[in-house]
């Protein structure tokens, strides 16, 4: 047993097998120690304390961080995989009904990708046939002229994206 606080509640004996330290989840999950520190500080994750204040993670964490993997690798914002992981607690073992309504998100935020790329796709091949590369009248560019809501005159040239 291990002794474990979550820094609000009064700690407690949790059985060690259940509590991983933050290179066996790096090394189950494949991600890097810097991202797990980074999903942390996002709220995508978290972890207990152990007296002598080292991070454990609870075992089923790692399901949760493979789906974030997933999601990152098709593309999906962290802030947008938060959202659909919302409905699974962190704090006790996911129940079937919490991956179910998990499930009912991912779907929402996958839907909503496919629905952007679709946009972007039909942009791009209007664009492709025209060529004109116009930042007054190409959608693709300049999608709803949001760049003349920053000034008049040449916005992109001036822009970070182009300083390198
Ligand atoms: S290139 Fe002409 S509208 Fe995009």
């Amino acid at each position: 047993m291990i002794r474990i606080s979550n820094g609000t509640e009064e700690p407690q004996e949790q059985p060690a097998e259940e509590l991983l330290s933050i290179g066996q989840v790096s090394e189950r999950t494949g991600v890097a120690r810097s991202a797990l520190h980074y999903y942390e500080e996002l709220g995508l994750i978290t972890s207990l304390r152990t007296s002598g204040n080292q991070r454990r993670y609870p075992r089923h964490l790692l399901r949760r961080i493979s789906l974030i993997t997933v999601g990152r690798q098709l593309g999906i914002a962290l802030s947008d995989i938060k959202e659909a992981l919302a409905p699974v607690p962190m704090d006790r073992l996911p129940s079937e009904e919490d991956w179910v309504r998990a499930t009912a998100h991912w779907k929402l935020v996958l839907e909503a990708r496919r629905r952007a790329i679709e946009e972007l796709e039909d942009r791009l091949m209007g664009c492709i046939g025209c060529g004109c590369l116009s930042m007054q009248a190409c959608n693709l560019l300049n999608p709803d002229d949001q760049l003349s809501q920053q000034g008049a005159g040449a916005r992109r040239l001036d822009s970070d994206e182009y300083s390198e």
